[in-house]
C-alpha cells in the first residue's frame, strides 16, 4: 500500500530504480521512492497545494484526472514544465468525495511516462461519506492495477511496435501498487477496495476466483446512490470501480484472488483469466459494518435539458494491409476524433458556460475499444446502444472515462461548469498519444 500524504508534499518526476518483481531491481520513473507516486487523502473544501519538480530530462507536467480543476491546473498538454523545472499546483477540493488520481500528460509521451511510472492515487473524503461508515483504515484498501514490461534487469520497458498502437502498449507482469505477485492479507468482514485501472491499454473483467459476487458502491465521481451487485466489472484504463468485498463468506486460512475473467468483443485482449491479487484470510474478526440505506444522492440529468447533441466517429476502422490512411501505414494519426488528430492549438468545441449538453461517442464501425474521457467535468451515461447495449451497474453514478466498446454507441450527459480549455481523448494511452483527443473550451 503506498503511502499516504496531504496538501504540502512535493512530488519530484525522476528516474529511479524500484524492484517491481522480487530480486531485480531496474530503472523506472516515480514521483517519490519507487514506481507511482504517494496516495493523497484530502478533505472536501481544502484548498491543496503540490509542489512539483520535473526532475526528467525531458518536459512532463500532471493532470488532476477526477478533480474538478481550474484550466490553469489541469495539465493540459500546453502547459509543460520542462526539465529541471518545477511549479507549484494549487486548487480548491470542491467536489463530491471520490477516488480520482494523477499522470502527466505531455502530448505523444504521456504513454511511455505513465507506462514507466508516473502515476498516483487521490482520494477526496468529504463528511458525508464519513458519516456512511463505510469500511475504513485498514479495511480500505486503495489498487492500482498496472501491467508492465520488464527486461531482464527488471527495468520497465517502453517502445510500442505500430501493432502495439492499434492495440495498446501491454505487459506480461501484473501489478497492484507497483508490485508484481501482490498478496494482502485480510480478516472474516467486509473490505472496501478501491480499484483504478492505470494500464495503457489493458482491460481487467474483474472478479472473484471463487465466483462469489461483490457490491460496486461506486465509480470516478464518487458514490452510487445505491450499491450494485455483480460477479464481474469490466474496467477499462482510467475508469476506477469502488467496491465492497465481503471476506467473511470465506473460510478462515484460504485464500481467494482477485481476478480477471476472459471476456469477448475485442479480439486483441480478454481471451484468458489470469490472477491479479491474492487475499490471504487470516483472521477472524467479527464485522461492525452494516450497508446503509442510501449512499448518495445524485440527481439526473434528463436529455431535454440538454441544449445541444454533439457527435463523435471514434470507429477508426483499421486495416493493416492497405493502410486507411491514404495506402500507407503511417504511424502517426491512424486514432481519430471524428477524423481528426490532435493540434495543442486548435479549439475543436466551443462550449457554452453552464450549459447541459449530450455527446455521443459512436464506435459502430470500428474495431478497438475507446475510454473515453473528459477532463473538466463529470457526466452521466445516458445510453448505450449496439455492443453491450445499455448502461452498466458502475456507470449509474458520476463518470469521466466510459468504455465504448466496438459496435457500440455512447451517449454521455453533463453540465459544463469549469471555465477555459480542456481535452477529452481515449484514454488508451497509445491511441492519445497517436492523436485521438481533441480540444473543447467552455466559454
Ligand atoms: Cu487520465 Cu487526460 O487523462
Ligand atoms: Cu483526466
Ligand atoms: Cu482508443
Amino acid at each position: 500500500i503506498p503511502e499516504t500524504i496531504t496538501s504540502g508534499t512535493a512530488l519530484n518526476a525522476r528516474s529511479q530504480n524500484a524492484a517491481i518483481v522480487a530480486g531485480k531491481t531496474g530503472q523506472v520513473l516515480g514521483y517519490k521512492n519507487g514506481i507511482l507516486g504517494p496516495t493523497f487523502r484530502v478533505q472536501r473544501g481544502s484548498t491543496v497545494t503540490i509542489p512539483f519538480i520535473n526532475g526528467l530530462s525531458e518536459e512532463t507536467n500532471i493532470h488532476w484526472h477526477g478533480l474538478l480543476v481550474p484550466a490553469a491546473m489541469d495539465g493540459h498538454p500546453s502547459q509543460m514544465v520542462t526539465a529541471g523545472q518545477s511549479f507549484n499546483y494549487t486548487f480548491k477540493i470542491d467536489q463530491a468525495a471520490n477516488m480520482a488520481w494523477y499522470h502527466p500528460h505531455p502530448h505523444e509521451k504521456t504513454g511511455k511516462q505513465v507506462f514507466t511510472g508516473l502515476a498516483g492515487m487521490f482520494i477526496v473524503e468529504s463528511p458525508e461519506e464519513k458519516a456512511l461508515n463505510l469500511p475504513s483504515d485498514a479495511y480500505e484498501l486503495p489498487l492500482v492495477i498496472q501491467d508492465k514490461r520488464l527486461d531482464a534487469n527488471g527495468a520497465i520497458m517502453y517502445s510500442p511496435t505500430l501493432e502495439e498502437v492499434m492495440i495498446g502498449y501491454m505487459g506480461e507482469t501484473i501489478t497492484v501498487n507497483g508490485v508484481s505477485s501482490p498478496f494482502q492479507p485480510v480478516t472474516t468482514r467486509m473490505y472496501r477496495l478501491r480499484v483504478l485501472n492505470g494500464s495503457n491499454g489493458r482491460m481487467y473483467n474483474l472478479a472473484l476466483s471463487n465466483g462469489n459476487s461483490f457490491l460496486i458502491i461506486g465509480s470516478d465521481g464518487g458514490l452510487l446512490t445505491a450499491p450494485e451487485t455483480v460477479t464481474s466489472l469490466l474496467l477499462a484504463p482510467g475508469e476506477r470501480a469502488d467496491l465492497l468485498v465481503d471476506f467473511s463468506k470465506i473460510a478462515l486460512n484460504s485464500e481467494v484472488y482477485l481476478q480477471s475473467n476472459s471476456f469477448s468483443g475485442v479480439s486483441s485482449q480478454g481471451s484468458q483469466t489470469f490472477k491479479i491479487l491474492k487475499f490471504m484470510v487470516n483472521k477472524t474478526e467479527t464485522d461492525t459494518f452494516k450497508m446503509p440505506t442510501s449512499l448518495n444522492s445524485i440527481t439526473p440529468l434528463s436529455t431535454a435539458s440538454a441544449t445541444k447533441t454533439r457527435t463523435f466517429d471514434i470507429g477508426v476502422m483499421m486495416d493493416m494491409t492497405s493502410g486507411s490512411h491514404g495506402g500507407t501505414m503511417a504511424m502517426k494519426g491512424m486514432h481519430t476524433i471524428n477524423g481528426k488528430i490532435f493540434n495543442m492549438d486548435r479549439i475543436d468545441e466551443i462550449v457554452a458556460l453552464n450549459s447541459t449538453e449530450i455527446w455521443e461517442f459512436d464506435n459502430t464501425n470500428g474495431d478497438e475499444p475507446h475510454p473515453m474521457h473528459l477532463h473538466g467535468t463529470f457526466f452521466q451515461v445516458s445510453s448505450r446502444t449496439g455492443g453491450r447495449g445499455n448502461i452498466l451497474s458502475h456507470e449509474k453514478g458520476l463518470k469521466d472515462t466510459v468504455l465504448v466498446m466496438p459496435g457500440e454507441k455512447v451517449r454521455i450527459i453533463t453540465k459544463f461548469e469549469k471555465v477555459g480549455k480542456f481535452v477529452f481523448h481515449c484514454h488508451n494511452l497509445e491511441h492519445e498519444d497517436d492523436g485521438m483527443m481533441l480540444n473543447f473550451e467552455v466559454k
